[in-house]
């Protein structure tokens, strides 16, 4: 149980190929609580293991996103797969922990359906809307290594690097 750091990009382990989770054993739940507990210090909607480094393959998502009362724990979603995107689609600005202070627009589906399995070692598939498939789609795409900064051009993708490199640099000097 611990709040560990978020990686931010270009750092190389947020490319990492994901592994397959087999089973839900101890060092499953504790990567779990570890999630949360780093989610919440970020006041983040999700997050995935890569931002921490962790290269199984698992995201969570804020309960009250998730459609589940705001006291529930946050929803584990472990080897998600989306099972269907609509046609219809949405275009707003999407921020990520692995890249403070940066938003992108970022054109996604509408609506979409993702299965996984839950900490209960159980398959589940859960519908999106709006902000819920954005996020969903979003913490997906970490597991594939998709990032933000692939849905930007070049020129814009220097300044997010730079602009990342600057935090980066003062947080060394601080440490
Ligand atoms: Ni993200």
């Amino acid at each position: 149980m611990a709040v560990r750091p978020v990686v931010v990009w270009p750092d190389e382990r947020l490319r990492q190929p994901s592994v397959v989770i087999e089973t839900v054993d101890a060092s499953v739940r504790e990567l779990y609580q570890d999630l949360v507990d780093s989610m919440y210090a970020e006041n983040g909607l999700g997050i995935a293991a890569l931002q921490l480094g962790d290269p199984r393959k698992m995201f969570i998502v804020e309960p009250k996103l998730a459609g589940r009362p705001e006291s529930d724990p946050p929803v584990a979603f472990l080897n998600p797969e989306v099972t269907w995107v609509s046609e219809d689609q949405q275009d707003s600005e999407e921020g990520c922990l692995s890249f403070p202070d940066i938003y992108v627009k970022v054109k996604r589906p509408m609506r979409c359906k993702v299965r996984a399995m839950g900490l209960d070692g159980q398959t589940f598939e859960i519908e999106g809307e709006a902000l819920l498939a954005r996020c969903l789609l979003h913490e997906n795409d970490h597991l594939t290594g998709k990032l933000l900064v692939d849905f930007v051009g070049p020129l814009k993708r220097t300044m997010i690097k730079k602009k990342l490199m600057k935090v980066k640099d003062a947080a060394d000097a601080e440490a």
